[in-house]
């Protein structure tokens, strides 16, 4: 599998769930449509790129089993949650209701944001170790307030690889009337995602992490009821100039002046690829690597993991005890041993992050745990 990726062989990369990583034969195709563009400008945006991007919208609203008319590219789950945030009618004296395990740069959107506009943005505080789904909904929930009127939560954390039950707060939330915005920019590609089965307002979804199309594609999903409540900031034709292979929405959110769209067109590529080697398989065939860093984290860091494996998607993050330097270990790691791994955290709390994909081989779990072995003995 390894073959099938532009990845350094010299490096040990454990690290797709930063940025993903895209495959040769993908990467080739989102090559072409620049190739494409620049033969022949004219052709391409008046009248080659709108049915191109139809089919590829078509094909990602297939993947997710949502409605195409409710789906639009967009560059990334940035992006998009920054889209939604910004259109929000939310107001003094109300809140937005996150967990403390969010993305770094969204929990900084929604604290610039509630400064700006004076409504609250307050973080859940998740209990850890997570024992089922249940415990998560109930605490979670123990949290809401009259004043809560938008939830945020991460599909699966990107500090702590944990795969939140966002469809039961979703039906929780929907109940009461309060909004759900879903990032689950690590989502599809690494878990099986129906999004008909979670009934949100907005879901966003990064297609360049584990979906492995090229950079700077990504998707938004909102629902019928929350598409006359969106206001992007870029507004440029939009339906004045809808073409054929255009919805709505597409036309609104995915024109902003002349841009490249290849990397949206290679979400289709990226999907057949997922067919053609049946990815999925490849994936499950994968997981038992996670079983096995799990117990050598464990061993080596003798500390317990935070959950239980249900919430393992193919990202599994162990706590770093007080005695290991986070800055050390990631530096030892690279420089010393080529080993590709991010330490990521949580208020004080530190987590070695490792992500196993298709190109993910047992030697190098080998690597990392002599590694971490050796630092152990050097430096702890
Ligand atoms: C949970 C979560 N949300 C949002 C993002 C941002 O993704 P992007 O940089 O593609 O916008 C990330 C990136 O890793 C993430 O993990």
């Amino acid at each position: 599998m390894k073959e099938l990726f532009l990845l350094d062989p010299k490096t040990v990369f454990l690290n797709h769930g930063s940025f993903g990583a895209c495959p040769k034969p993908v990467f080739e195709k989102y090559q072409s449509y620049q190739l494409q563009l620049e033969n022949q400008p004219v052709k391409y945006f008046v009248q080659d790129v709108a049915l191109m991007l139809g089919k590829s919208r078509a094909k990602l609203a297939d993947f997710l089993n949502v409605d195409v008319e409710n789906l639009a590219f967009v560059n990334n789950a940035t992006t998009a949650v920054n889209l939604i945030a910004n259109s929000l009618n939310v107001g003094v004296g109300e809140e937005v209701l996150a967990c403390n395990h969010e993305y770094g740069a969204c929990s900084r959107m929604w604290n610039r944001l509630a400064e700006r506009r004076k409504f609250s943005y307050r973080e859940h505080e998740v209990q850890l170790p997570l024992y089922s789904d249940e415990d998560f909904v109930e605490n979670f929930w123990a949290d809401v307030r009259p004043e809560t009127k938008v939830i945020f939560l991460s599909h699966i954390t990107s500090t702590s690889a944990l795969i939140l039950p966002v469809a039961e707060i979703c039906k929780r939330a929907k109940a009461q009337g309060i909004l759900t915005i879903i990032d689950g920019a690590h989502a599809p590609g690494q878990i099986p995602l129906d999004l008909s089965e979670i009934p949100c307002d907005y879901y966003t979804g990064n297609c360049h992490k584990w979906m492995l199309s090229a950079k700077g594609s990504a998707f938004l999903y909102v629902s019928e009821d929350e598409k006359k409540n969106l206001h992007p900031q870029i507004i440029s034709w939009g339906t004045d100039l809808q073409s054929t292979g255009d919805t709505a929405l597409a036309a609104e959110l995915e024109y902003q002046g002349t841009r490249d769209f290849a990397a949206f067109l290679s979400v289709s590529d990226a999907i057949d690829f997922h067919a053609e080697f049946n990815w999925n398989e490849v994936l499950q065939q994968k997981r038992h690597l996670l079983y096995k860093v799990r117990t050598i984290f464990s061993n080596i860091f003798e500390t317990a993991p935070i959950a239980t494996p249900e919430f393992m998607p193919m990202m599994y993050a162990h706590q770093l005890p007080d005695t290991w330097n986070p800055i050390v270990l990631k530096q030892k790691l690279l420089e010393d041993f080529n080993i590709e791994i991010p330490v990521t955290s949580v208020g004080t709390q530190n987590f070695l992050r490792i992500s196993v994909q298709g190109y993910t081989s047992f030697d190098d779990i080998e690597k990392l745990a002599n590694a971490l072995e050796l630092i152990k003995q050097q430096f702890v």
